[in-house]
């Protein structure tokens, strides 16, 4: 493939050409070219896939994605690459957990398989990938069909005019390099996996295809709005359970209507979930929503109209084995941790979590946070970062807003309080209320240590204001955290969205002092007596259920892992700080339980 460049006249394409990746670099895959999949069957394409990593872009530069099979001895171009032979790895999975060889990797990967392909007259082939960190790159025999910039979301690509009869060569390439305009950007403190590590799923539609279902409750209606790519102007919607089936009129594939419906409440009480319906041409998709409101009144949360208290844990999505790769039984005992802590709340740290997640929290009634990976320092001036953050923030609203249990849309994570990081996270948050105007908006905010206040800009444009504040471990005064508490007036809720301290529970940890557990412990008691004073707190997510793996963390205690979890990294060893939450979590749910009693006591 060394073919010769236009660059000069003894250039060659593959090794001069430093512009080598900008046609591939389109974004071309994003919120717009998503489909609703809840409810569909589709062709799993998970399980071993060609590998090879790829540090220089050799494969971009000498276009590996247009080799075609050939046997060894028949091949008349020495290849640096063998889309059809050599290592394989599964799908899905981090990279950095299959070999030591590739655990500090960071750059380009090829990920290849067949595909065989019937065709059928008028129907269509669409691809989902869950999530591949961060930059995906999608090839079909040879042709490039698209890119997709984000590591913790889906997205779809149409494969129908591509694909031919019989054998097929898919290819993707993802790249999970860390650089200053990517979000996250470069910085984070939590580990860079890279590699295809959710779901892939081949969908056959019919010619009319289901892009999008919202479903929600509006004051005493039920609202519904679709989207449908097709030549229909008529789609049906039932709730079988509430005898709803209605016509949906269509116009330019976009419909929306209002249906008069007193539905059970979503609670964390009473999960209730219904099964719901759409048809659009010979296209059906079906969800299972609960209905329930949240807003804010005051310096109030109110669910279903009713005052609550946050009682959370902040989680990451990480594993001393899978790395990011979660399942239903990872989720499953998370969210049996955090009821067991007597949370009624979670915040996914600090980008779209597997949506399997918000789909077990619907059932067990658990309420989330979600965030996209707005994190620290984002190149807030460069208008392709704020492209990469909406489009990562739409594809995740559009992925989620049918569930309940998702109460906050978080446009981000400890940023600085400037006039660049203002304007982008107040666009955000007004794109968060545009997609999704029945949800709560917050962010992770920082002290104003100068003024001893809680107090940010970004915070009147957003419900409710999250606050990071670490008094006993970064913040060393802890009387500080009762005078910022005493100074702070705000006129909305806030919750601690972290507070926490390392405690090192293996044999190399500490006794007492920074990173002992009885340190952890004694900054839970000082933290929970100090914030139990504060009336405008409404809810606290401390940081966090379980230690997690992180480059940046290499002292004695640290040893490549986090360890502000209240569960070590085997998710089982509870520290002594676990059970000092719980014992308050405990004790806040029965006072909130009093209280709602009272009320009702009043109201009868
Ligand atoms: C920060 C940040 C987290 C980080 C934590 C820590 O607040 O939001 O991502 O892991 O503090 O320092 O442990």
């Amino acid at each position: 493939m060394l073919e010769r460049s236009e660059l000069a006249d003894n250039a060659l394409q593959a090794l001069h050409d430093e512009d080598y990746d900008r046609p591939f670099n389109t974004q071309s895959l994003n919120a717009d070219t998503l489909i609703f999949t809840r409810g569909r069957h589709g062709q799993s394409l998970d399980g071993d896939w060609n590998f090879c990593v790829d540090l220089l872009d050799t494969g971009l530069r000498q276009k590996w994605f247009a080799m075609l099979p050939e046997a060894p001895e028949d091949r008349i171009e020495p290849w640096d690459y063998d889309p059809y032979m050599g290592e394989t790895v599964p799908v899905p999975s981090c990279w950095q957990m299959q070999k030591d060889k590739w655990y500090f990797f960071e750059g380009s990967a090829w990920y290849t398989r067949a595909l065989t392909h019937t065709p059928s007259e008028g129907r269509r082939q669409i691809l989902r990938v869950g999530a591949a960190q961060y930059d995906c790159k999608v090839f079909l025999n040879g042709e490039f069909l698209g890119n997709h910039y984000g590591g913790s979301t889906p997205f779809c690509v149409e494969l129908t005019e591509t694909l031919k009869p019989g054998r097929n060569w898919l290819m993707l390439c993802v790249n999970n390099t860390r650089t200053l305009d990517r979000v996250p950007m470069r910085n984070t403190d939590w580990f860079n996996y890279g590699g295809i590590y959710r779901e892939v799923t081949l969908y056959d539609l019919p010619s009319t295809v289901i892009r999008d279902l919202f479903v929600r409750l509006d004051d005493d209606e039920i609202r519904v709005s679709a989207e449908v790519d097709g030549p229909v102007d008529l789609a049906r919607f039932a709730i079988p359970e509430l005898g709803v089936d209605v016509a949906m009129p269509l116009v330019d594939g976009k419909g929306e209507i209002a249906i008069s419906a007193t539905p059970e409440l979503w609670s964390p009480e009473t999960p209730k979930l219904y099964e719901v319906r759409l048809t659009a041409g010979e296209d059906e998709i079906r969800d299972r929503v609960g209905f329930r409101t949240i807003r804010r009144e005051g310096t109030e949360i109110l669910l279903n109209g009713r005052p609550i208290f946050l009682r959370g844990i902040s989680v990451h999505e990480d594993d001393e084995t899978l790395g990011k790769v979660t399942s239903d039984a990872d989720i499953r005992r998370r969210f049996a941790h955090a009821k067991e802590l007597g949370c009624n709340y979670l915040r996914l740290a600090h980008y779209p979590h597997h949506e399997r997640a918000a789909e077990i929290a619907d059932e067990l009634g658990l309420m989330l946070w979600e965030e996209v990976p707005v994190y620290w320092a984002i190149d807030f001036a460069n208008p392709a970062t704020r492209r990469d953050a909406q489009n990562q923030l739409r594809e995740l609203i559009r992925r989620d807003r049918n569930r309940a249990s998702v109460i906050i849309w978080s446009v981000g994570n400890e940023n600085p309080d400037t006039d660049a990081r203002l304007d982008f996270m107040r666009g955000l948050a007004d794109l968060a209320k545009s997609e999704d105007p029945t949800r709560l908006t917050s962010a992770a905010c920082l002290v104003n240590h100068a003024k001893l206040r809680i107090e940010d800009r970004l915070a009147a444009h957003i419900d409710v204001i999250g606050l990071n504040e670490y008094y006993g471990w970064y913040e060393e005064n802890f009387e500080e955290l009762g005078v910022i508490g005493r100074n702070s007036a705000p006129d909305r809720p806030v919750v601690i969205s972290e507070t926490g301290a390392d405690g090192d529970n293996t044999d190399q940890g500490p006794e007492r002092g920074l990173f002992s557990l009885a340190y952890q412990d004694e900054v839970y008691r000082k933290q929970i007596a100090t914030l139990r004073e504060l009336d405008y707190i409404k809810g606290m997510s401390p940081w966090i259920l379980y230690d997690f793996r992180v480059e940046r963390r290499q002292g004695i205690f640290q040893r490549g892992w986090n360890r502000k979890g209240l569960i070590a990294a085997d998710k089982e060893t509870r520290k002594p700080a676990f059970y000092t939450l719980a014992a308050y979590y405990a004790e806040r749910a029965a006072q909130d339980r009093d209280a709602a009693a009272a009320t009702k006591g009043d109201q009868a």
